[in-house]
């Protein structure tokens, strides 16, 4: 049986997630007026934490609606493949010709899978696409940047709150670096 591995130290910590996500809920609120029929597509699995955080602390009667994309760009490593596939796409029949996107991603590392979700949803026919992003690195080669940021870190490799290696530590309730010990 494999044993519970110690405590993570956190990078960024559970009171401080709380607090960004609060501001960004209402940055959202503020720059994307009902008008707009907002539609928020969390891009699965990674951003599914922080995304159920920011929508619970959007105003009670702000309307959106919400829709799931699946993609992958990485196998069971820590390096980008440099390929997006779309792995799961929101339902045929949700018509989003003249609406804004709220796009929600764990992380904009090389961008590639913001860039090609992007491009998708606007053949699909969003007015707007939004970004929204926990993380995003301080140093990218990334083509696009997000509307709206959680944290800024550096090159390292984090778990926690969603974001996973091979799978695993979606479930801590912080963000931690990964020991080197796999
Ligand atoms: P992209 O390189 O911007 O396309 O990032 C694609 C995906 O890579 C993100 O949505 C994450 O799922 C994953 N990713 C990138 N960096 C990390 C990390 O430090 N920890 C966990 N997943 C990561
Ligand atoms: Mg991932």
């Amino acid at each position: 049986m494999a044993r519970a591995s110690t405590a993570m130290k956190p990078l960024i910590d559970a009171r401080r997630i709380a607090k960004r996500v609060g501001e960004i809920a209402q940055k959202i609120a503020r720059s994307v007026p009902a008008e707009e029929r907002p539609i928020a597509v969390v891009v699965l699995q990674g951003s599914f934490i922080f995304a159920a955080d920011v929508l619970r602390r959007l105003p009670s009667g702000y309307p959106i609606d919400v829709a799931f994309v699946r993609c992958q760009s990485y196998g069971s490593g820590t390096v980008s493949s440099g390929r997006v596939m779309l792995l799961h796409d929101i339902d045929l029949d949700m018509d989003l010709r003249g609406r804004t996107v709220i796009l929600i991603d764990d992380i904009l590392d090389t961008g590639l899978t913001l860039e090609y979700l992007t491009a998708h949803l606007q053949r699909r026919g969003a007015a707007r696409v939004v970004l929204c992003v926990l993380l995003a690195r301080k140093k990218t080669k990334a083509r696009i940047a997000a509307d709206f940021t959680g944290f800024r870190i550096g090159g390292q490799f984090v778990v926690g709150y969603g974001l996973d290696f091979d799978g695993k530590y979606r479930q801590l309730p912080y963000i931690a670096v990964l020991p080197h010990k796999h």
